[in-house]
């Protein structure tokens, strides 16, 4: 496995290589849902090709300097991670690598980004795309795989590359759960007991809402009831947002008509300092979870 701390040389050497090169963008804290996205590298681009990972916290997208401040950074562990899934390049730039002191390029998405999370946190967005842009452009990545846990994310960079005609395959990968069904995120390691232990109702809240619209249940209120019942029962949760949108534009919905196409429950809140955020896709033949 290859370690580069500098952008313009592991730009070089991979403009330089003829593999196909799939990147694992990552803000390190490796956990299993990380590594099934590194399997899914692998599995894409086979033996012979090239599975990249950046472990980069990457400040421009926090909006809370106490979030950035303690946002886990377990480099040496997170080699080692890497090293045993078989990873063959590991970028660990410093922010001063990759910003420039008087850099004054933003990538700005301007209207999937003005929902939900980027409502929440000015600026987040616009932190992301930036930093992938640049990370794409210092890998020569043919393609790059993303958690569908980050389905904003997951959007907007699609956008992007749209719109800027990247050559870059986006791929999703489905989101991975602790046995309580607690999305895995590097930040539930900074949970206490008490609120790691509370924090699995926010999978069973969208899980209730999902089930009742299996069932047939279309009305936006009741469905919202439901999920909420659960999330207000906890003594420590305080809720960002509970919204129902259009899986494609992310505009909210306010009543769901038979001929619709699917929508998102997603949700976002806090236990003490600790942002988590998760959803749930309703489809008329959904089956996913
Ligand atoms: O999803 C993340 O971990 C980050 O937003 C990403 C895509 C690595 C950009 O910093």
């Amino acid at each position: 496995m290859q370690i580069f701390y500098e952008a313009k040389l592991l730009q070089q050497t991979m403009m330089n290589s003829a593999q196909e090169i799939c990147l694992v963008p990552t803000m390190g804290a490796l956990h299993d849902g990380h590594l099934a996205l590194i399997h899914e590298a692998r599995r894409m681009v086979g033996e012979n090709g090239c599975v990249a990972v950046s472990l980069f916290v990457n400040p421009m997208q926090f909006d809370r300097k106490e979030d950035l401040d303690h946002y886990p950074r377990p480099v040496e562990k997170d080699l080692e991670a890497c090293q045993n899934a078989k990873v063959d390049v590991v970028f660990v730039p410093t922010p001063d690598e990759m910003y420039a002191k008087n850099h004054s390029i933003v990538i700005a998405e301007n209207a999937l980004s003005q929902a939900l999370c980027g409502a929440s946190r000015p600026g987040h967005f616009a932190g992301v795309c930036t930093v992938v842009m640049k990370l794409f452009q210092i890998f020569q990545c043919h393609s790059a795989i993303f958690g569908e846990k980050d389905f904003q994310q997951l959007a907007i960079i699609r956008r992007m590359v749209r719109d800027l005609n990247l050559p870059v395959k986006i791929i999703e990968h489905a989101t991975i759960r602790e046995v309580d069904g607690l999305a895995m995120s590097s930040r539930n390691a900074r949970l206490s007991a008490e609120h790691r232990a509370d924090a699995p109702r926010i999978w069973k809240a969208l899980t209730e809402a999902k089930d009742a619209y299996q069932l047939g249940e279309r009305n936006v209120d009741s469905l919202m009831k439901r999920a909420m019942s659960i999330l207000e029962q906890s003594p420590y949760l305080r809720i960002d947002y509970l919204s129902l949108v259009d899986e494609e534009n992310l505009s909210l919905v306010e009543t769901i008509a038979d001929s619709s196409g699917n929508f998102v429950l997603a949700f976002a809140g806090f236990y003490g300092s600790v942002r988590l955020i998760d959803h749930v896709t309703l489809s008329a033949q959904a089956t996913e979870m």
